[in-house]
């Protein structure tokens, strides 16, 4: 396990950039933690990692999913309003190893086949800043 400490967005931008830089492009990474924590801010970080425009990723709060494509896919979900039984009709092994899958309030994923193996980014926050950890890669 990594872990980390942010005290600043660019901070946290910089450890999903370093993650995203450092995968395949097939993997499932999960991330967790309060509201406002940085769960977005993290996803910016991971769209640079891959040469997209972090302008173009905000939260997917009610389109469920966005696609990015930079020198991988990037499929950003945000579950926070995602009811269980709706998972199972986006399909999501559908394209499964066709970019990262960045996944938003992780924990309402677990328990989906396309959930495991997954990387885990845990944001906590402490004020100001925050402590990341990164399990599974
Ligand atoms: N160290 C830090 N890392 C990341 N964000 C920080 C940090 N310090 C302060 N912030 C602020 O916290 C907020 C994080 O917002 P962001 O939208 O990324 O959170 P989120 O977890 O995706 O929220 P939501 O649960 O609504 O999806 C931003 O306003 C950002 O400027
Ligand atoms: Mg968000």
């Amino acid at each position: 396990m990594l872990e980390y400490q942010s005290s600043s967005e660019e901070e946290t931008k910089k450890i999903g950039e370093e993650l995203s830089r450092s995968l395949r492009g097939d993997e499932v990474v999960l991330i967790y933690g309060p509201l406002a924590s940085g769960k977005t801010i993290f996803v910016k970080g991971m769209a640079r990692g891959l040469g997209i425009d972090e302008a173009l990723v905000s939260s997917p709060t009610f389109t469920v999913m966005n696609i990015y494509s930079g020198e991988k896919l990037l499929f950003h979900l945000d579950l926070y309003r995602t009811q269980e039984r709706e998972l199972e009709f986006l399909g999501i092994e559908d394209f499964l190893g066709m970019g990262i899958l960045a996944v938003e309030w992780g924990e309402k994923a677990e328990g989906q086949p396309w959930a495991s193996p997954a990387i885990k980014v845990r944001i906590f926050p402490e004020g100001e800043n925050r402590i990341i950890k990164i399990e599974g890669r």
